[in-house]
């Protein structure tokens, strides 16, 4: 059976993007595919984390993943920390990643921003260390939004240049899984912007956490524009907050872009807006209240990630052992 990998970091604010790009679809993958799913908590630190709320965000995302509907039994939910294998493959993976190649990506020119000389080494190596966490298992599938195509590019990159310098077959051509209705979900307060934990703005997105009053007031006060809704996609040009809005309705009714163009187009947003609180409301309101119900319980939520990093050190380390072998390093 094929593998999946995929990882979420535990940095606060896990948001509707989050959600929608990523871990729903997670849940319907299960019955096709090996799944291994990752709290990515020493990618979190490639930014400053207070220890107290990178643990408890740890839990948030553990607890998040479950309540979705992952089974923590059939697959693995772990934090990435609990298996120092990823540290040792993201080692021998910094010395086969070329440094003009993590030049090129875009996210390390985001976060850094204008003061580069001050971002850490681990923010600009961070996408070395997503490709041992996908590779240590042979990862072949990996589900995520739209925003990490070109890391999952640069892991395929690494792979194959293993591959033929050490001349071996060792790891598989890795996949992106991009899809659903909500592959990049917009900043409600700015449709050119994707929906990001880092906005200082809280009215920008949806989180997890949100009760039902905050849900429907930041839709209320989402940005849109003067126009009626568009009746079909081809409206859609010059209008990303009114496509983002449509795009979210779309993907929490699993229905198409189109279809609810044809249902809402010509309404005003106001009204629009109400059928969106409602749904979305009504839609996230079970996986919440599970939510909260297990960060009340921790000692559930720690038992299952050291289960599941059990499980995940039984996968990784005889592909480490491997991998070491290739390399030449000197084992007992
Ligand atoms: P992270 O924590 O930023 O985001 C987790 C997942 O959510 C998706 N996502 C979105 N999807 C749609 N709209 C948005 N506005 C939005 N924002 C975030 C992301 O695409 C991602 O799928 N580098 C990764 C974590 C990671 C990883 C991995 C992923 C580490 N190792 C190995 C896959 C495989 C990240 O920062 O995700």
């Amino acid at each position: 059976m094929d593998r999946i990998f995929s990882g979420v970091q535990p940095t606060g604010n896990l948001h509707l993007g989050n959600y929608l790009g990523a871990i729903r679809n997670w849940v319907r993958l299960q019955n096709d595919y090996e799944c291994i799913f990752c709290v990515v908590d020493m990618h979190a630190i490639t930014q400053w984390q207070d220890p107290a709320e990178l643990t408890a965000n740890t839990r948030e995302v553990a607890a998040a993943m479950i309540a979705a509907g992952i089974d923590a039994k059939k697959h693995i939910i772990f934090n990435q920390s609990q298996v120092p294998a990823h540290a040792e493959l993201a080692w021998i993976f910094n010395c086969v990643a070329r440094m003009g190649w993590l030049n090129r990506m875009t996210q390390f020119k985001e976060k850094a921003g204008k003061n580069r000389e001050n971002a850490s080494v681990g923010l600009y190596a961070y996408p070395v260390l997503m490709a041992a966490d996908i590779l240590l298992y042979k990862g072949t599938h990996v589900p995520v939004g739209e925003d990490q195509k070109q890391h999952l590019e640069l892991a395929r990159d690494i792979a194959q240049k293993f591959n033929n310098d050490f001349k071996t077959d060792l790891f598989p051509v890795v996949e992106p899984l991009i899809f659903g209705a909500a592959t990049r979900v917009m900043s409600l307060k700015d449709g050119t912007k994707k929906m990001s934990k880092s906005d200082p703005s809280d009215l920008s997105r949806i989180n997890m956490t949100d009760d039902a009053d905050q849900i429907a007031k930041k839709i209320r006060k989402a940005k849109t524009d003067p126009e009626p809704l568009p009746e079909s996609t081809k409206e859609f040009n010059g209008r990303p907050e009114a496509a983002n809005l449509i795009g979210i309705y779309a993907a929490l009714s699993d229905s198409s872009v189109e279809d609810v163009c044809a249902r809402f187009g010509g309404e005003p947003f106001s009204t629009f807006k109400q059928h969106l609180a409602d749904l979305a409301v009504s839609s996230l309101a079970p996986m919440q209240e599970e939510m909260r119900r297990l960060m009340q319980d921790t000692s559930h939520v720690d038992a299952v990630l050291a289960d599941g990093a059990a499980r995940a050190r039984a996968v990784a380390e005889p592909i480490l052992g491997e991998i070491k072998d290739v390399v030449g390093f000197l084992s007992p």
